[in-house]
């Protein structure tokens, strides 16, 4: 399917194509089943989730009884599963699109080891209660959105959070992976105040941020040479904002009630830059253009201050 999108087709047609209903149910149900057994199996996302909450410098039951909300969960909400299983009592996983595909998340559990989630996730939470909760998402052999709210975790989709949140409870965790680079410029503050406004006085947020071009993995910065006219609200979404990191930092920095670290940066230096980068990119040197991922731990600032 991807390949019938990705010919000499007009970049108009394509987003016509892509725009139609057959078209993205055919594409979920394919996407999704690839994922299943891919990069978002139960077993590597818990792996990811340990990596990341211990660079936060989080310990045990860190999501015990805890109000979390994921946005951007996705086709599968794998992520949402693994703070099921670190013990969340209430899961908020939220999506602009409805994109989720319940059907295929058994093959997403199914296909784990189940030892290495345990081993992965023991930092944060008693082994035995861990095999508890595996073992009863492992007795479900069909997943649906009631089977979710069984679970503690309700399906909110479609719902822009630059907009509106979801309710007015305040969240202890918020999570996102590879999202906050899809939303447009305009709505990155509006989104990022909201959820900041959503944090309990000691919850704390993460984000791990893309920054690459998501349209050419083989020319990953070739979509910093588009003019701003040129680049839609609808290739923000598809492609990548294009924000680069001094700009993310900026961002983050303008909120005024929240204090945040960025405890990872990646670069990509093996891939070539392009001659010109258009003028309306924000950087301030090559190694800035040059950084592929972040991670961002955010806290209301009082409570940082005092522990970093
Ligand atoms: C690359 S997928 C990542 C999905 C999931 N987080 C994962 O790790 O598999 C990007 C996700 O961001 C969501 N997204 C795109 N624009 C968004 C926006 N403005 N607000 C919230 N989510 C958005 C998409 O619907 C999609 O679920």
């Amino acid at each position: 399917m991807k390949t019938l999108v990705n010919s000499t087709l007009s970049e108009g047609t394509k987003s016509i194509i892509r725009s139609s209903e057959l078209y993205q149910f055919f594409y979920n149900k394919f996407h999704s089943n690839k994922l299943a057994t891919g990069t978002k199996r139960l077993d590597l996302c818990a792996n990811e989730i340990a990596i990341y909450l211990l660079q936060a410098g989080k310990g045990k039951y860190v999501l015990r009884d805890k109000v979390c909300l994921e946005i951007g969960s996705g086709w599968l909400l794998t992520h949402s599963l693994v703070f099921y299983l670190l013990g969340a009592k209430k899961i908020y996983a939220t999506d602009v699109e409805p994109l989720l595909q319940p059907e295929n998340i058994f093959k997403a559990v199914s296909s784990s080891q189940s030892w290495h989630i345990l081993d992965s996730l023991s930092t944060f939470e008693d082994r035995e209660i861990l095999r508890l909760r595996l073992n009863k998402l492992l007795s479900f052999k069909k997943f649906s959105v009631e089977v979710l709210q069984e679970l503690g975790i309700e399906y909110i989709a479609p719902i822009d959070l630059s907009q509106k949140m979801p309710g007015q409870e305040k969240v202890d965790f918020i999570f996102s992976k590879s999202v906050l680079e899809h939303v447009p410029v305009d709505d990155i503050t509006p989104l990022l105040e909201n959820l900041v406004s959503s944090l309990s006085e000691d919850g704390f947020m993460f984000h791990l941020i893309h920054l690459l071009d998501h349209n050419n993995f083989q020319r990953p910065f070739d979509f910093l040479t588009y003019q701003r006219e040129a680049y839609s609200r609808e290739l923000q979404t598809r492609w990548g904002n294009r924000v680069r990191r001094s700009e993310w930092k900026q961002i983050f920095s303008n909120l005024k009630d929240l204090d945040h670290k960025f405890i990872f940066e990646w670069s990509c230096n093996d891939r070539e830059l392009p001659e010109k980068i258009d003028s309306s990119i924000q950087y301030i040197d090559e190694e800035d253009l040059r950084i592929s991922h972040i991670g961002v731990v955010g806290e209301l600032k009082s409570l940082l201050e005092a522990k970093y």
